[in-house]
């Protein structure tokens, strides 16, 4: 079973997105608000039954029923709003993460926990805290998402298929990401190669400004968040060891330790099962401290 806690749009969606890839014969969703994942659940199952799909999704109240989940999901808490950033969401939602993880621990020890709350790296750092697993187990989506959008714009600037862009976005899931330029490309032929770089750098900065634009034209990003948990999902249960950008805690890589960043990372059954180190150049290592300086600040102040 997987469990999804936090039942809004963003978890109906990963139920979904899950489902349609079949990643478990059983998917719970879980709220605290009555009716939400009762309806969302319903809603859900009537469109898998079009579909042809036996994947069977229900809605909880009551969190003891994620006993014997094997991945539990943490979207619950505050979203963020027209002219917030993430960062504005961090006391509540800190509240909100420690406690669902506590209940997480309880009931379904053995799960390994996906924290895609924002803001995401700090609430992975609270997760893996509160929860004492070990890291590996504590994988947080958020740079899945980053890099949706990081491919999308290529494919737009380029023409060529989403499907021939490989790419990799690390960093804060925040104002300081990282989309690694050098890393990316079109079936293998850096991005370097097939674009200007004054086109590059506008790319870069809309990857990092583009959730923001969407709040602001339809109140909330969705889709694009409950696709990429799902992919993390996919990696995870089909043991695929994809190497993904996720963010989890640090010991040591890329400099720096006792937080949680976004980095590449392979991941599989057994969640991070390795965190790759790139050779950063000096911008690109100037904004990974920038990242790991913004994270440490806001942890410190929970
Ligand atoms: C996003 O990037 C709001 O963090 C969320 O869509």
């Amino acid at each position: 079973m997987i469990t999804i806690v936090g039942s809004g749009k963003v978890g109906g969606d990963a139920a979904l997105f899950s489902a349609l890839r079949r990643l478990d014969d059983e998917i719970l969703l879980l709220d605290i608000a009555e009716g939400l994942p009762q309806g969302e659940a319903m809603d859900t199952s009537h469109a898998l039954a079009e579909l042809g799909i036996d994947v069977s999704v229900r809605g909880s109240n009551d969190y003891a029923e994620m006993a014997g989940s094997r991945i539990v999901v943490i979207v619950a808490g505050a979203g963020r709003k027209p002219g917030m950033t993430r960062m504005d969401l961090l006391r509540i939602n800190s509240k909100v993460v420690g406690s669902v993880t506590a209940e997480a621990k309880r009931h379904a020890p053995d799960a390994i926990l996906v924290p895609v709350t924002n803001p995401l790296d700090p609430m992975v750092h609270v997760a893996h805290r509160e929860s004492g697993l070990e890291r590996g187990r504590v994988v947080g989506m958020g740079g899945m998402l980053d890099l949706s959008r990081f491919r999308e714009f290529i494919h737009a600037a380029t023409g060529h298929s989403r499907d021939s862009i490989r790419a990799l976005v690390i960093g804060e899931h925040g104002e300081n990401m990282l989309p690694l330029v050098r890393h990316s490309s079109v079936s293998g032929i850096p991005l370097a190669d097939v674009l200007p770089r004054e086109k590059i750098a506008e790319i870069v900065e809309s990857t990092r400004k583009v959730a923001a634009k969407v709040i602001s034209l339809k109140g909330a990003t969705v889709h694009a968040p409950g696709n990429a948990i799902a992919a993390i999902l996919e990696s995870i249960v089909r043991d695929r060891r994809q190497l993904v950008p996720v963010s989890t805690p640090l010991d040591g890589e890329y400099g720096h330790s006792g937080i949680a960043l976004g980095v590449p990372a392979v991941v599989g059954r057994r969640g991070v099962e390795r965190i790759v180190e790139l050779d950063l150049d000096a911008g690109e290592r100037a904004v990974m401290d920038a990242a790991a300086a913004s994270v440490r600040s806001a942890i410190g102040g929970i």
